[in-house]
């Protein structure tokens, strides 16, 4: 009884106190390497492998689909999404990947391409179009395809408890959309006859449109993406991360 009490305290004092070791779900690269962006395409490829389900040790949420509760948009009137799923990250190509890590500061660019992202969820509000107001709610879904876009993560060194990590302070993205295509149902029985036409502009002015929202998704996605990265790099010491072996 007591060599089970022991066992079992083992195993949480264990749990508790195991140093992460980075390298068991990613490459680690060698920054000083001249191969340092070769092995950081391979790295970003299976970090983003090894997260699509989330990483339990590291408090990593899945990512694909990546799930959210709740999403304000205060654009041009009261619009909310709820329960959106994201899909797709994981069937994207790492095209490059460009570090600057210096002592005192961090960059990281990366060169993504996505065949599709597909999102699906809730959406109530209303909205307007010109002289068309709708208020609606319901169920809608966006398949976008071919998507170029650079992650940039910018990050300072800093001192935790006697070891430096680097805090992820922005991330930043631009996507350019090859096409987007959107389906809502509209619970309103009022403006349900307005649904099909909303959609239709929707879908026929969707570049505009992209560009309007795009300032509210970046600060969405700035949230997200620092979030999502300080679980690694403020788990993981810098020299851990990107370790300087010469
Ligand atoms: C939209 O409709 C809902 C009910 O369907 C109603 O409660 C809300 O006040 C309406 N909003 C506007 C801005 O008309
Ligand atoms: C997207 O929404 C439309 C309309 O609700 C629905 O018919 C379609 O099956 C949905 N697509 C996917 C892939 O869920």
């Amino acid at each position: 009884m007591l060599n089970l009490f022991v066992v079992c305290l083992f195993v949480i004092l264990g749990n508790c106190f195991a140093a992460i070791d980075i390298a068991q779900y990613v490459p680690v690269c060698d920054r000083t390497s001249p191969d340092v962006n070769d092995c950081l395409i391979d790295a970003v490829k299976k970090g983003i492998v090894a997260m699509k389900s989330g990483i339990k040790d590291l408090g990593v949420p899945a990512i694909d689909p990546y799930h959210q509760k709740e999403l304000k948009m205060e654009y041009t009137n009261n619009q909310a999404m709820s329960d959106t799923y994201v899909e797709g990250v994981t069937e994207s190509t790492v095209k490059d990947v460009r570090l600057r890590a210096e002592d005192d500061s961090f960059h990281m660019e990366i060169d993504m391409f996505s065949p599709q992202i597909f999102c699906k969820g809730r959406f109530s509000g209303s909205g307007s179009y010109n002289v068309l107001r709708v208020n609606a709610s319901g169920d809608f879904n966006t398949t976008m395809s071919d998507l170029t876009y650079t992650w940039k993560l910018d990050g300072t060194p800093e001192q935790i408890d006697g070891e430096t990590y680097v805090r992820i302070t922005s991330f930043y993205m631009r996507p350019d959309v090859g096409n987007m295509v959107t389906h809502m149902t509209n619970e309103n029985p009022d403006s349900k006859e307005l649904t099909d036409l909303a959609i239709r502009i929707t879908n026929e002015n969707w570049r505009l449109l992209y560009r309007e929202m795009l300032p509210f998704a970046q600060s969405n996605w700035n949230k997200i993406g620092t979030r999502i990265a300080n679980k690694i790099f403020l788990k993981v010491p810098y020299n851990q991360l990107f370790p300087v072996k010469s």
